[in-house]
């Protein structure tokens, strides 16, 4: 029985259908080793459309971006939400928010994702610059000037992580009373991390109680956020404090479950930016060049503001500033291209015919999951000339960012999506953004930088294909010390 093939077959007009020999679990094992791949091979061999039978879904691939357009937009027959406020549920322990029982939760929850952009930004983005400069300064910068700089060592990864994630925690939750930062911050740190590994089962639908510690751990975590406590902490974001607001209107959720979404909330704006700040930092780390472009672009637009960077003060980098930085874009950009391999999800809602282009299109049934997987466009030759190699001003064209990317001479729409698509497309992206240039900026203008010998390079770790942007399979050293910058007046 084990190994008699699923019982569906390909009907007319759908794509072509490839299952597994195991029944349910179909080529899960193969795609999770490594998605892309697997989607390469099956591309060459199937065309730009086809189902795949994996772990009980029939998921169709859209692999090429000039069909991108009509899949994003229909809204009518693809749902994004039903897929996501299930995964969320069960990720982070919040009952499903069915209108039935909480009316009205879903629509106000999506409205509050409007205070993350916007005339919001500013205040976001002023409040994570100080706590990135304080973070920064007290566990990083601690020489004092006129003392002699030596090199120190550190990991490329665990720098980040250390600066990002707490610097991210205090701008959207703010402050303990009568601290700067939050005690206890090194083990909520490991805690999400040993979750975060485990997120993927998740994701899958795998029973918590399979997943050994993670149950305890996510607990501890969720504790973390719970209302009484939050409601004493200071400067918390307005995103945040709306939320709060959102959820004390539903008797129905427990103190726990409100902690749960700001948990939840949490692993949405640090799970992602932390790994996209490592490959950021670790190309300028690996090409000393460029780094010195990015740097002398950033002191060129401080000095055109008349702003005069001295080591010892917090400097000022206002979003109109960090919009002049093309080559920055450009870098952030290019690491965000070659290490993102998120998955755009649609549930198809009922059985319909796809509309792809012109008179084309498939044959899609009620419940099948229709995916888009951008990396196969990240990483196209016709798309992206040497698609391995890192350039960083590929995004620049004449002083300006470059928008014109082709794939068969048609110029495409869609070519970088590591923030998602449509529906689906992150809230947090702008702040994402901001927030990594951010760190870069600070970073160049207060340290050399250096790549530890004998360190090779970092490798993209698959495993976590389809959640966002991958982890290096381990992490790199690098030496670093104070610059040689003068204190102010
Ligand atoms: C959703 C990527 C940073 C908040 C998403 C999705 C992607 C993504 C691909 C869509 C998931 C899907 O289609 O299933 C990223 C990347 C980031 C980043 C690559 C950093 C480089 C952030 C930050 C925040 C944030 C900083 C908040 C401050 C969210 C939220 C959602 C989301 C709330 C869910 C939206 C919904 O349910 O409609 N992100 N994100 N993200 N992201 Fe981000």
């Amino acid at each position: 029985l084990v190994l008699r093939r699923s019982s569906r077959t390909r009907r007319d007009g759908e794509p072509p259908l490839i299952k597994g020999w195991i029944p349910v679990v179909g080529k899960a094992l193969e795609f999770g080793q490594n998605s892309f791949k697997f989607l390469l091979e099956h591309q060459k061999k199937h065309g730009d459309i086809f189902t795949v039978q994996i772990a009980g879904k029939y998921m169709t691939f859209i692999l090429n971006p000039l069909l991108f357009p009509n899949i994003v937009k229909d809204g009518r027959h693809l749902d994004f939400h039903e897929f996501s406020y299930k995964v969320g549920s069960h990720a982070f322990g919040y009952p499903l928010m069915k209108p039935k029982e909480f009316p009205g939760l879903q629509e106000q929850v999506s409205r509050s994702f409007l205070l993350l952009q916007g005339d919001s930004l500013s205040p976001l983005t002023e409040s994570m610059l100080g706590n990135l400069q304080l973070v920064l300064r007290q566990d990083f910068l601690g020489q004092r000037p006129g003392e002699e700089c030596d090199w120190k060592s550190h990991s490329i990864y665990k720098f980040c992580n250390s600066v990002m994630f707490e610097a991210t925690l205090l701008t959207m939750y703010g402050r303990p009373p009568a601290a700067s930062r939050h005690s206890g911050m090194d083990v909520i740190m490991e805690n999400f991390v040993k979750y975060d590994t485990k997120f993927p089962l998740l994701v899958a639908q795998i029973p918590l109680w399979l997943l050994g510690q993670t149950k305890a751990i996510r607990e501890e975590l969720t504790r973390v956020f719970l209302p009484q406590k939050m409601t004493r902490w200071s400067n918390a974001s307005q995103f945040i404090r709306k939320r709060l607001e959102i959820f004390d209107q539903f008797d129905m959720l427990r103190d726990l479950d409100k902690a749960a979404h700001n948990f939840g909330i949490l692993w949405a704006s640090a799970a992602n930016t932390v790994p996209a700040t490592f490959w950021a930092l670790y190309h300028l780390v690996t090409h000393p060049e460029v780094a010195e472009v990015v740097r002398q672009e950033l002191l060129d637009v401080l000095s055109q503001s008349g702003v005069e960077f001295s080591s010892d003060r917090d400097v000022t980098l206002t979003r109109e500033q960090l919009d002049k930085l093309v080559y920055l874009d450009s870098a952030v950009k290019e690491s965000l291209r070659l290490s993102s391999a998120s998955m755009n999800v649609r549930v198809a809602m009922d059985d319909f015919s796809l509309r792809l282009e012109g008179e084309r299109s498939v044959a899609v049934r009620k419940g099948d999951v229709v995916t888009l997987f951008p990396q196969i466009t990240h990483m196209d030759p016709e798309i992206y000339e040497e698609p391995e190699t890192y350039r960083f001003d590929r995004f620049v064209q004449d002083g300006k960012e470059k928008k014109n990317f082709y794939k068969d001479g048609r110029k495409l729409k869609y070519y970088l999506m590591p923030f998602g698509s449509g529906s689906s497309k992150c809230p947090g992206r702008y702040f994402a953004v901001y927030e990594i240039k951010q760190f870069l900026c600070l970073v160049l203008l207060h340290l050399d930088l250096q790549l530890e010998e004998g360190q090779g390079g970092a490798a993209l770790d698959p495993g976590r294909a389809g959640l966002g942007i991958l982890w290096p399979s381990a992490d790199v050293r690098f030496r670093y010390r104070l610059r040689a910058v003068p204190p102010g007046p």
